[in-house]
Parts: C-alpha cells; sequence; structure tokens
C-alpha cells in the first residue's frame, strides 16, 4: 500500500510540481457475498468493502482547473477542464467518473469555489465486477468534501451522490449498493443493508477455519449495461403485474409464499423468472445473515450456492465462464459457497473456502480454467477493508 502511494506521489510531484499540500486518500472496491440484483428492488445486501482499491493524491488549485491523471490510464495523460465547462455528453474517458462526482456535488449544492488536481493509482482488477467505478466515484467525492471542507456531507450522502453521477453523467442505471459498501466498509465486516429504507448493520464476518476468495473470469461479455437496464425494467413490469392484487411498494416487500400465491398476475413468463430471482434472493439474504451471525457457515454457503443457481436460471445473468468456475469450485472439498458477485455477464464469483482447502482450490481452478479457455483466471484471497477517507 505505502508503496503505491510512494509511487503516486513521485508522480504527482512530476505532473503538478512538488507535493506542498497535498493530502492522501483511499477507497476500496467491494465483493457482495449475497444479495444481487435486489438493490434496485427494494431488497436487501450484503457486500463489503476490500483492502483492494484507488488511491488518490490530491490538492487545490488557484484557478478554475480541474486537472486529473491515472497511472492505470496513462497513455491518456492529463485531462484538464475548467470546472465551470463540464458538459454530459464530453469524451472524458475514465476521468468521466471523477468529473461525473464534481457535476453531481454542483447539482446537489456543493458547487466547488477553486479547481484542484489529483493523481489516481487502483489495484482494482479492470471490468472484473469489483466496482472500479464506483470505488472511483466514492473517493472523488471523498476528496472533494475534504478539500473544500464540505462537512455536512455524510457517509451515505457521498453514496447517494456517487450512485446520482454514474444514473445520471454516466448513464448506467445502477442501485446504492457499490457506492454504500464504498462509502461505508468497516474492517472485517460486511453491511447488511435494506435498500427500501437504507437502514443497515455491521455484520462481523467470522469464518473461523475459512477464508473468501475472489475468482475473476477475466470476461466481460458485451451488452452488459443494456443486459442491466433491461432487467430493471422487467422488474418493473413484475411489480406493476403485481400490484394489481397486491398493496406492494416493491418486491422486496413479499416472501416466497405470498410470491407463489399472486405470480399469475405476471403476465409475461420470462418477467416472472425475474421476479421470482428478486423475490427469493431478497429472502435467502435475510436468512444467509442470520445464520451468519448464528456462526452456521455451512448453511450460509449453501444459500451462496442457490444464489448462484438462481441467477443462473432464473435471473439469466450468468455466463459459461462463470458457471465452469462454480462447478469447479464446488469439485474442491471444503468449499463451503461458490456463486457470481456482481452484474454479472462476466466478472468474479465469490467463494468461501476451508482454509486446509485454499492451495487446492487456487491450483484446481488455475489448472482447469487455463485448460478450457487458455487464459488464466484471477486468484485473490482478500480482507475485509474500511470504507473511503483520507489516509
Ligand atoms: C451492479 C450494480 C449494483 C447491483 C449489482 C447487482 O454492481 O452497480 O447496483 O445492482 O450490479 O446486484
Amino acid at each position: 500500500m505505502s508503496e503505491y502511494i510512494e509511487k503516486l506521489k513521485r508522480r504527482f510531484s512530476e505532473l503538478f510540481g512538488g507535493l506542498e499540500n497535498t493530502r492522501e486518500y483511499f477507497s476500496p472496491g467491494r465483493v457482495n457475498l449475497i444479495g444481487e440484483h435486489t438493490d434496485y428492488n427494494g431488497g436487501h445486501v450484503f457486500p463489503c468493502a476490500l483492502t483492494l482499491g484507488t488511491y488518490a493524491i490530491a490538492r487545490r488549485r488557484d484557478d478554475d482547473k480541474i486537472m486529473l491523471y491515472s497511472e492505470n490510464v496513462s497513455k491518456a495523460g492529463v485531462i484538464t477542464l475548467s470546472k465551470d465547462n463540464i458538459a454530459l455528453n464530453g469524451s472524458y474517458g475514465w476521468a468521466a467518473y471523477p468529473i461525473g462526482v464534481v457535476w453531481a456535488f454542483e447539482k446537489q449544492g456543493y458547487g466547488i469555489d477553486s479547481g484542484f488536481e489529483m493523481a489516481l493509482f487502483g489495484d482494482i482488477p479492470n471490468g472484473s465486477g469489483l466496482s472500479s467505478s464506483a470505488s472511483i466515484e466514492v473517493l472523488t467525492g471523498a476528496v472533494l468534501r475534504d478539500l473544500y471542507s464540505f462537512d455536512g456531507v455524510t457517509g451515505v450522502d457521498l453514496a447517494k451522490i456517487g450512485q446520482y453521477s454514474e444514473n445520471n453523467f454516466n448513464g448506467v442505471k445502477c442501485g446504492i449498493m457499490d457506492q454504500f459498501a464504498v462509502a461505508m466498509g468497516k474492517k472485517d465486516h460486511a453491511i447488511f443493508l435494506d435498500t427500501a429504507t437504507l437502514k443497515y448493520e455491521y455484520a462481523p464476518v467470522i469464518l473461523e477455519d475459512a477464508s473468501i476468495v475472489i475468482v475473476n473470469s477475466n470476461v466481460k461479455h458485451s451488452l452488459v449495461d443494456s443486459a442491466y437496464n433491461e432487467r430493471r425494467s422487467q422488474c418493473a413490469e413484475a411489480l406493476s403485474d403485481l400490484q394489481s392484487v397486491l398493496d406492494i411498494r416493491t418486491l422486496g416487500d413479499i416472501d416466497e409464499e405470498t410470491f407463489e400465491k399472486n405470480k399469475g398476475a405476471i403476465k409475461d413468463e420470462t418477467v416472472r423468472k425475474r421476479a421470482k430471482h428478486a423475490v427469493y434472493e431478497n429472502q435467502r439474504t435475510i436468512r444467509a445473515v442470520k445464520a451468519l451471525s448464528e456462526n452456521d457457515i455451512a448453511l450460509f454457503g449453501k444459500l451462496m450456492d442457490e444464489s448462484h443457481i438462481s441467477l443462473r436460471d432464473d435471473y439469466e445473468v450468468s455466463c459459461e465462464e462463470i458457471d465452469f468456475l462454480v462447478d469447479t469450485a464446488h469439485s474442491v472439498k471444503g468449499v463451503i459457497g461458490s456463486r457470481i458477485t456482481g452484474g454479472g455477464f462476466g466478472g468474479c464469483t465469490v467463494n468461501i473456502v476451508k482454509n486446509e482447502a485454499l492451495d487446492e482450490f487456487k491450483e484446481k481452478i488455475n489448472r482447469a480454467y487455463l485448460e478450457k479457455y487458455s487464459k488464466e483466471p484471477g486468484i485473490y484471497q482478500v480482507s475485509i477493508g474500511d470504507g473511503a477517507g483520507r489516509i
């Protein structure tokens, strides 16, 4: 970590001239343990912040310029614009994430009175579904709050502003989960969040003799954003059909039994399957959090497995490579649970693996995936870290 900061300091100094008055920040990535595609259905999610994430060095400028640099996209060089001239459809490349947050802050009444310069570096694998974009959004929010003393802005506000920016500046109609986990994460805890009310609780993740291992398929299928938005509208359609027979506000308002009794009201068969996932996954998440609090890791793992099957068959957001990783995981004795995590159509699986089986797990996954797809998966044994802020 300190090694990243030292490197970034040298780069900042070269690009922007010295390090006087600079400040340092970190913002995590996230992994969702269970509760997938429930956050735009008024359901529960159970993500945690990672110790992988994005580092930044920043300082205010005396003029109106915003100057942004990412060591991950060094070819793009320094992106420079005036704080008073942010275009909704500008071609900013990676910098659309921080610029969108400056734009969103202004929309929320937090206009900045001078420019700033910021250099970033992230160690979250790109396009992996571990929320590198939410990490940059919340990071930028934390930087702005600190540099301009927007003291009234809370962590939950940072999450909401990040989501607002992603929805309205970047055009992805995501829910609140990613930004919330990144802003509000807590070391060694997952966040049990009710997305209907934003009430949340921290749950200690004590796995005793097991670890969380993320496997990156290194595939990202095209049309992810459009397929995501399509799932959202199918859920909205299901809700509207159900509202003709039930007095509910979201799919998160009903349990499995109520769904089964009333599902006939949903006209389209595919839409019915989507709604089934949203309802069952929400209830599964509530049960999984209870299982974890009772130290029943085996049940927690079983619910993760059921979550995967539902995402694969009813929600249809998995893909061949991810299913292969989940199946291979299950061939290792000592794997307690395995599922796709994040938006889907590629990205990562999250696995709970007994420590004694870790070496076999890593070796087997690596070999089988390489043999079948001629590329290595990324395997990360991860720790749960804190949310975004100054370091
Ligand atoms: C993406 C979105 C989140 C959430 C997940 C699926 O990560 O950004 O809001 O909907 O997909 O659970």
